[in-house]
């Protein structure tokens, strides 16, 4: 096996080594202000939503996670799916590899072949040259193209990147590609300085990926000889992320420590348009299966349903909920919203 598709099965083991659904994050403490009468119906034809075209069942998806390596085959296979009989988004990982190892392509391919009709997103890192992303996403027939910022990560590692100069990087890509274009972070959290820099540069989606889930930091320092535990420390946390960007623009994806329906129904309330799942999903279908996964995510449709009339709800693309913060969240979200 390649060093790279080593180092994407090592990533695998680690990130289900680190999960624990039971962890607290920042979604713990935004609250929402409950209307004993709501005057609503429970009804899960309420959550359909349309993202780039396609049609999807619930605006919540599976963010990108793996490709490039045999364990990631099978694990796209049956991302892919799951998200065609669930009618969800899914986003591929990061598929930079294929300009090393063209052999890989299969890895990803996998999971358009069982989704053929479905909404599916590329992902590569800043450095991918332009000329590649287009092959890239012309290869995978992806609808959209997530690009991620992922600093926090390659410092941690240390065979990782250490030039940081991207934004040209990205205008490159973007001018070459045809397909939307997402930026997002992989669970440090986009701040909302870097969200106007990239607006300001022609970008439009975020995905804030922010604290709290997944720790790619923790995650390449367990792969150190001598770790640097303040660096597992950086990340913005979701909700904090979520509530900064959301004055920024509509255009907002929230994801990063998504465990359940009350997380997705939070995210939207916070201002996402969708909300995205890695890790609770992963650990879901490497724990129970493919089928079980599907079940899993209709229970989760089922109950964001339930949350929508529980909290007076009534259009999905506008959830609008009074939300109060816990005084950690709020006394960090005081000293930031000027920004
Ligand atoms: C990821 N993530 C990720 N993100 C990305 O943009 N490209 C990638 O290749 C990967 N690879 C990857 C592998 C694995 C195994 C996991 C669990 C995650 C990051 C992912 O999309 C997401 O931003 C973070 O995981 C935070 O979300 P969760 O896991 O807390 O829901």
């Amino acid at each position: 096996m390649s060093q790279r598709s080593t180092r994407k099965e090592e990533h695998l083991a680690l990130t289900q080594m680190f999960f624990n659904a039971e962890n607290s994050n920042s979604f713990d403490q935004v609250r929402l202000l409950r209307p004993a009468l709501p005057e609503t119906v429970v009804d899960r034809e309420l959550l359909a939503v349309n993202w780039f075209g396609k049609q999807l069942s619930a605006p919540f998806f599976i963010n990108a996670m793996t490709g490039g390596s045999e364990k990631s085959k099978q694990i796209n296979q049956s991302l892919g799916y799951v998200a065609a009989k669930a009618k969800l988004a899914m986003a591929l990982g990061s598929a930079s590899i294929l300009t090393k190892e063209a052999s890989q392509l299969e890895s990803f391919y996998v999971a358009r072949e069982a989704n053929p009709d479905g909404l599916l997103f590329a992902n590569v890192n800043p450095l991918t040259p332009a000329a590649s992303v287009k092959e890239i996403v012309k290869e995978l027939e992806a609808d959209a193209l997530q690009i991620h910022l992922n600093v926090a990560q390659e410092i941690a590692m240390p065979e990782g990147d250490r030039d940081f100069r991207w934004l040209e990087r990205l205008k490159e890509i973007r001018e070459a590609v045809s397909v939307p274009i997402v930026i997002k972070e992989v669970g440090s959290g986009l701040d909302p300085i870097s969200i106007r820099q990239l607006q300001a540069a022609g970008f439009e989606w975020f995905d804030i990926g922010g604290a709290g889930g997944t720790n790619f930091s923790q995650i390449e320092n367990s792969r150190r000889q001598s770790q640097i535990p303040y660096l597992n420390d950086l990340g913005l946390p979701t909700a904090l992320a979520a509530l900064l960007a959301h004055p920024l623009t509509d255009k907002l994806i929230v994801s990063g420590g998504v465990r359940n329906a009350l997380d997705v129904f939070k995210g939207l309330a916070l201002g996402g348009k969708f909300v995205g799942v890695a890790n609770s999903f992963l650990h879901f279908l490497l724990q129970h299966g493919q089928e079980e996964l599907y079940l899993e995510i209709e229970s989760w449709k089922d109950q964001l349903a339930a949350l929508m009339a529980l909290y007076g709800q009534t259009d999905i693309e506008r959830v609008q909920v009074p939300v109060y913060l816990a005084s950690g969240l709020k006394n960090d979200y005081e000293q930031l919203k000027q920004l």
